[in-house]
């Protein structure tokens, strides 16, 4: 996810306009900014490039799930079903609301199974979090229906897949609500910053407002504006803004060459009939930042993951031992380990989440391994990579 990999002075010039005028603020000094609204224009060029209506720009892609939930009406007891590999931000945004996480399997699309969610869903579920992970999408046609048929709020997790789309429509636009993180590590940074994009105008109102201690931002008076609402401090500085306004202008050539790159590496792997890749609805509309594929068995991809690594072919993760991506090794989650008691601890009833089975989802993750695609590979790095990784491969099928 490489939004890191291509600095330069488009970056140093949004940068630059900001400290010129010495407004980090991203609301009100409209008289010493001399035009420059960087996080204001983000919002706006982001808007339209995913085709939202509205977008609030803020500090991460965690404040951002944080926000989106709130201003979607997700608080004290309700519960939202998430999926077992995610990243751990969008569990701890459910708890930050004061709501329940509850998982649902996922399929091969390495996202929230469909068919899997109606039977975790209670008469307390209030919302479906499906997460695009690693570039690509869920069956997310198939989810909104059920939410749709269901009366859920549908709230995507896209933090890791800005610029993919599913049949031509953005990921993060299905639902109520979506949320990207433009984090050092995704597609492309602000440094830390995320967005939330809505077609609805309260939902945005609402996200707006409680973004910024719910200020209204009516007027061009902060100390007179209104406050509708309560809300906290997930404001992004104007200096982070402005380094995702000149990434973002970057978007299509990164998404054009991490295509390229991952496709290079992809047929390569394909010769071998022994693997499978992730299940992805729409190929057209991958972002292309990962490229996930299946061992016939767990044995096999540890040992995959594990030769590739001793080959020096870095960033290939294997989710299902890592402490990162997947529930297994969420010790911390499990037992509620907090600087402070946590509000799901009051709740009646509690899910043992040190019991839970999800043996799809187990399945599915224990024969993955994700392969980061990189910008800055050279022909001739990417040639050597494919080589060593079609002799990392071909070592282990041939030796079953
Ligand atoms: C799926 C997912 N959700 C949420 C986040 C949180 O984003 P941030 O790091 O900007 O808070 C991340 C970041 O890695 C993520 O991968």
């Amino acid at each position: 996810m490489p939004g890191f990999e291509i600095f330069g002075d488009e970056e140093r010039k949004e940068v630059q306009d900001v400290l010129d005028t010495g407004v980090l603020f991203r609301y009100g000094f409209d008289g010493v900014r001399k035009g420059h609204w960087k996080a204001k224009t983000f919002e706006s060029e982001l808007a339209k490039r995913v085709g939202a209506g509205y977008c609030h720009l803020c500090s991460s892609g965690t404040a951002a799930l944080c926000i989106a939930l709130a201003a979607c009406g997700i608080g004290a007891g309700d519960e939202v079903v998430v999926p077992p590999f995610t990243f751990i931000a969008t569990i701890e945004a459910v708890l930050s609301a004061g709501a329940i996480p509850v998982f649902s399997e996922i399929d091969e699309t390495l996202c929230l199974d469909p068919e899997s969610i109606e039977s975790v869903v209670t008469s307390r579920t209030k919302a479906v979090m499906p997460v695009h992970m690693c570039g690509a999408m869920a069956h997310i046609d198939e989810i909104r229906s059920f939410c749709d048929q269901k009366g859920l709020v549908l709230l995507e997790d896209a933090c890791q897949s800005l610029g993919a789309t599913f049949n031509g429509k953005s990921l993060g636009t299905f639902g109520q609500a979506g949320c990207f993180s433009f984090d050092p590590v995704k597609t492309i940074t602000c440094g830390e910053g995320g967005a939330v994009v809505t077609d609805d105008k309260e939902i945005y109102a609402l996200a707006d407002a409680y973004a910024d201690h719910g200020h209204d931002h009516i007027g061009n008076d902060r100390g007179l504006e209104g406050h509708p609402i309560l809300g906290t401090n997930y404001r992004i500085s104007e200096l982070n803004a402005a380094v995702g306004l000149a990434q973002l202008k970057k978007l299509d050539s990164i998404l054009e060459k991490q295509r390229l790159n991952k496709t290079a590496i992809k047929d390569a792997v394909a010769r071998f009939p022994e693997i499978t890749f992730r299940d992805i609805p729409d190929p057209k509309g991958d972002s292309a930042t990962f490229l996930s594929f299946f061992l016939p068995n767990e044995s096999q991809a540890r040992e995959a993951a594990s030769s590739l690594g001793n080959a020096g072919v870095d960033s290939c993760f294997y989710w299902y031992a890592n402490n990162w991506h997947y529930i297994r090794q969420w010790d911390h989650f499990k037992e509620f380990k907090s600087p402070a008691r946590l509000s799901i601890t009051l709740n009646e009833k509690v899910p043992e989440y040190e019991k839970i089975q999800l043996p799809k989802s187990d399945d599915i993750m224990s024969k993955n391994i994700s392969m980061l695609i990189k910008l800055s590979w050279t022909e001739e790095e990417l040639a050597r990579r494919i080589e060593k990784i079609t002799d990392v491969i071909k070592g282990i099928v041939n030796s079953k």
